[in-house]
């Protein structure tokens, strides 16, 4: 996992990656910040946790992913996961990884790609906002779409009370939408409770389970896990 900060979706990840059944293991935490709170998250965890520092390399990008990328070689990683990852990728980095590299943006792509996406929705108007789980491309918060959570946008909302509100869902489909990555679920990148996940209404009635999808009925056998 490539992080820049306080690692709440790692947390999730890490939560999820408990479960003996869940296809994916966390196996390397690498921040280029090496203040950033996730990678106390990490060891706790006792995961290894690297900073990586992107200033020392003073802008040559290649380098410090080169860093990056022979850190995760070391470990034998299979997949990689940004979340809350702050710098530009090259091609370097991203063509190594093609199809084996998520990203969570918050915001319902490709609606705010880029920063601030909460204060520009709320300027926007919008009534609808939320999270997406992406497979990384060049271009930006581009590239396909793995998995979706709406919320509401409330009226007296901020942008940080949206935020929370997106952020408790982005811990709801990250570990999802990794979860059908690593498994190889047929039909990735399209899982339909991930694609459909809508936290605002009774999707289901009382008393019945709101996991109404596919999963985990047609969830593959729990090996191999993906480091
Ligand atoms: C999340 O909102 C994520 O969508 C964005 O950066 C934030 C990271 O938060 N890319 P955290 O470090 O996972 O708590």
């Amino acid at each position: 996992m490539l992080i820049s900060g306080r690692g709440s979706n790692l947390a999730a990840l890490l939560a999820a990656a408990r479960d003996p059944v869940y296809p994916a293991e966390i196996v390397l935490v690498v921040s280029n910040r090496p203040e950033a709170a996730g990678l106390d998250l990490a060891r706790e965890a006792g995961i290894t946790a690297l900073a990586i520092d992107h200033r020392p390399f003073r802008g040559d990008r290649a380098a410090h992913e080169a860093a990056i990328q022979a850190a995760l070689a070391r470990e034998g990683v299979e997949i990689v996961c940004l979340a809350g990852y702050m710098r530009l990728l090259t091609t370097f980095l991203v063509d190594a990884w093609h199809g084996r590299m998520l990203n969570i943006h918050p915001s319902l792509l490709p609606a705010f790609p880029g920063l601030d996406t909460h204060a520009r929705a709320l300027a926007a108007g919008v009534k609808l906002h939320g999270c997406t789980v992406h497979l990384v491309t060049q271009a930006m918060d581009e590239g396909p779409i793995l998995a979706q959570a709406a919320v509401p946008v409330l009226p007296g909302d901020t942008a940080d009370v949206l935020a929370d509100r997106v952020l408790a869902q982005e811990h709801a489909i990250y570990p999802l939408a990794l979860r059908c990555v690593a498994a190889r679920v047929p039909g990735v990148p399209a899982p339909a409770e991930a694609a459909l996940r809508n936290p605002i209404g009774p999707a289901t009635p009382p008393g019945t389970s709101s996991r109404s999808g596919p999963f985990p009925a047609t969830a593959p056998p729990p090996a191999p896990r993906h480091r």
